[in-house]
């Protein structure tokens, strides 16, 4: 043979290696992704005949599910068995030759399968793996391809954990068991149960029957956004609890699923519940009531009387009898000291334990309930805050209040669990628009994916300590099950993959593309997950074009986007969005632009909605004896629109920018700037506005810019638009808080500029 014809050859073989591997990429969608998978040739059938073969004693859990999940989602019955047939079986077993305790090794070949792991609960996550390796959809088959592959696995955090707030909503039994098999699918094996809380006490406890009778129930709860004005309340009694038996059970099908199951009970704060069925146990003596709304109450526990501690003891005492995990959580965060200040007995125990003062008090109090619980043999887990009044020596840290407190406390050498507010609270929106009412930041699952949980920070000896991360779903804005799903998938997806996955394996774009099985893997279980909208537009889009080229875009690849621009909601037969959408714009009369993702599951999105207009040129004004800095009149007063912004200010006076709003004292004011801005060219500005905790209003030459005083549940439109010549413009800008928010921030962007904060000198009166 030739040279040239033997090089041919093996180029040709490559080359359909390469097809080979590349489509099998493409249908092979595991999430999380496994540390290292090799495809191979080949393929097992999976059908009635094929036997589950593992040993009986330890893997009866994990055979059983393998074979109760097989037979309901595809209707293929399959014997276990203990002596290991010629070929046709799937094989579990535990291997000694795995280092990681949760790792496992998963080989398809023609004849079985075989799943080693390095205990049952590798032998399960092997199993996990095996069944995304299955068609996606329920339904029923006489036999199943199974592509031939050698995947080793192992995760690369230990606590892989999703918390659930059931006090300020109440979920059935039922709900955290749906969790809990999304749960498992996603290799997550905590499952953090917040069951107690201001707004609902959860949890039975037979020695303190008054904390379910009175403690889990509240006799109103809050309507829409906390912030919102006018605050309203719903007047209606509402609540529920767990009973020891229902906690069993779902620590039993837990224990199943490989989950441990943490609870949390709330000390001390966030316990106005308790409180309102044993006022004895705070400062004041009460009387309370379950808390109606949500944030901070400052009623809590009783730091200085020793029944406070006896109470807790022996909450704690039936606690560690329903819940066999290693660790209690214990709460600590938020805890308002104003009533320990004017407490005697409190003052006595500070004076007597010869503290410093009331955050001293809290580490006092959480090193007590350590001990005790030390002394039960559990671990105890406090939200980053019991750092500040002095750690307990031994407790685990759980960063939420970004990721400093988790750094700490891995450099103090305490193990920790990362889950900082942004990107882990999934209580906040997943989207800029249209979302159903949630707390008022962003956390992209994007964002999420990203998120690692060994921050820069801390070198190798320390990143140790990090024992992994979560996803914490508090239920403020979650009334039902289906809304909580909506919220925590597919977050939960994308947080699966930091915590498992190795970092070298994180690919975002291959996830999402993995995803579109991972949907019709949660249609299994009926999960209400968020299907992403098309948001390349906001709510207003201003170009100087009179034609402007769209471009629209979903993270979920294969689904297909439809859209409207004469007012009506996008529907199945509606205009099929094809890689551009040209509008034509007019300054007078916007163009309503609707769009909406169709996925290929028959799932749509939401509808997003957004407006086009033309912009015209302002010219510039030229006013006399301009010199620098903008008027401002401050309204020391609680205000709720811009439109009450009226009236004798109490002060006056001149400012250099925006945002020098430092030596403000009050909580609650309004502020309103006027002047000119000098703009450096005739361009087309973007006015970045940002005020989280107010509302603000950006005019420039009598145009609304910046619109930012929408009520919630609408995104704040956050930025704008406008044409200006050179020179010289008129500005407004209204701002109000009533929520210690005074943030405010004025940026913008032309040409290819970025200016974070506009400088003084743009400022004249
Ligand atoms: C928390 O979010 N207060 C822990
Ligand atoms: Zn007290």
């Amino acid at each position: 043979m030739s040279q040239f014809i033997k090089r041919f050859i093996l180029f040709y073989i490559v080359c359909l290696f390469l097809i080979r591997s590349s489509a099998g990429e493409e249908v092979l969608s595991i999430i999380p992704e496994p540390v290292s998978k090799q495809l191979l040739r080949g393929e097992f059938i999976l059908r009635d005949n094929t036997s589950i073969n593992a040993e009986i004693g330890t893997l009866k859990n994990a055979s059983t599910y393998l074979q109760g999940y097989i037979s309901k989602k595809y209707g293929i019955r399959n014997k276990v068995v203990e002596k290991t047939p010629k070929k046709n079986f799937i094989r579990l077993s535990v291997t000694d030759t795995l280092k990681n305790r949760e790792g496992y090794v998963l080989k398809v070949s023609n004849n079985s399968v075989e799943i080693a792991g390095a205990s049952a609960t590798g032998v399960f996550y092997g199993i996990q793996t095996f069944l995304q390796m299955l068609p996606p959809e329920a339904k029923c088959h006489k036999k199943i391809a199974v592509q031939a592959i050698n995947i080793t696995d192992f995760p690369r955090f230990s606590w892989r954990g999703q918390q659930l707030d059931v006090s300020r909503h109440f979920f059935p039994v039922d709900f955290i068991k749906k969790l809990m098999d999304v749960m498992a699918m996603h290799k997550l094996n905590v499952f953090h149960w917040h069951l107690t809380d201001d707004q609902g006490w959860r949890i039975e406890i037979k020695k303190y029957p008054l904390l379910t009778q009175i403690g889990a129930w509240r006799d109103s709860t809050l309507i829409g956004a906390y912030g919102q004005y006018p605050v309203m309340y719903d007047r209606e009694r509402y609540g529920g609890y767990y009973t020891q038996e229902e906690i069993k059970d779902v620590v039993r099908y837990a224990s199943e699923r490989f989950i441990t199951v943490v609870p949390e009970i709330e000390m001390p704060g966030h316990c106005i519940s308790a409180l309102a069925a044993y006022p004895e146990l705070s400062c004041t003596g009460g009387p309370f009531g379950v808390g109606p709304r949500w944030g901070v109450y400052n009623d809590v526990f009783c730091a200085g009387k020793d029944k406070t501690y006896e109470f807790l003891e022996n909450v704690l005492d039936e606690v560690i009898q329903l819940f066999p995990c290693e660790y209690i959580h214990i709460g600590g965060d938020e805890v308002p000291k104003d009533r320990w200040k004017n407490c005697n007995a409190c003052k006595h125990r500070i004076h007597e334990e010869g503290l410093k003062d009331e955050n001293e008090l809290q580490g006092y109090f959480e090193k007590r309930i350590e001990n005790y619980l030390h002394n039960k043999g559990k671990k105890v887990i406090g939200w980053d805050e019991i750092i500040d009044g002095g750690l307990p020596e031994r407790a685990v840290v759980m960063s939420w209040r970004g990721v400093s407190g988790g750094i700490k406390s891995a450099k103090a050498h305490h193990y920790t669990i990362m889950t900082p507010f942004d990107p882990c609270y999934y209580y906040v929106y997943q989207g800029r628009y249209e979302e159903p009412l949630a707390g008022g930041d962003c956390n992209l699952a994007s964002e999420v994916y990203n998120f690692d949980p060994v921050p820069d920070q801390l070198n190798e000896a320390e990143a140790e300590y990090i024992l992994g991360g979560q996803g914490c779903a508090w239920s403020e804005y979650m009334p039902i099950g289906k809304i909580a799903e909506y919220m925590i998938v597919p977050r939960m997806s994308a947080l699966s993959e930091a915590l498992w996955s190795a970092k070298s394996k994180k690919n975002l774009s291959y996830f999402l593309e993995r995803m579109n099985d991972q949907y019709l893997r949660m249609d299994y279980y009926d999960i209400n997950y968020r299907v992403d909208y098309p948001a390349n537009y906001g709510f207003v889009n201003r170009y100087l074009e009179e034609k402007v080229q769209i471009t629209l875009d979903n993270i979920i690849p294969g689904s297909k986007i439809r859209y409207t621009t004469d007012g009506s909601k996008p529907v199945k037969s509606s205009k099929l969005y094809k890689g551009h959408l040209t509008l034509h714009l007019d300054s007078i009369k916007p163009v309503v632009l609707k769009s909406r993702t169709f996925m290929p599951n028959g799932r749509q999105s939401v509808v997003h909605e957004g407006i086009f207009v033309k912009l015209d040129w302002k010219a510039s004004v030229f006013p006399e004896d301009a010199i620098q800095g903008l008027n401002f009149n401050y309204f020391e007063k609680e205000l709720r629109s811009v439109e009450e912004i009226i009236g004798k200010p109490d002060r006056t006076g001149v400012n250099d920018s925006v945002i020098s709003l430092n030596n403000i004292t009050s909580n609650s004011f309004a502020l309103v700037y006027d002047g000119y801005i000098k703009v450096p060219e005739s361009t087309v500005y973007n006015f970045d506005l940002s005020n989280p905790k107010g509302k603000a209003l950006l005019c420039i030459d009598d145009m609304k810019v910046v619109d930012n005083t929408a009520v919630l549940p609408h995104y704040f439109q956050g930025n704008g638009k406008i044409a200006l010549k050179k020179g010289y413009h008129s500005l407004s800008l209204k701002y109000l808080t009533t929520d210690m928010g005074k943030r405010l921030r004025l940026g913008c962007h032309f040409n290819d500029k970025e200016i974070e904060e506009i400088p003084a000198a743009w400022f004249y009166h």
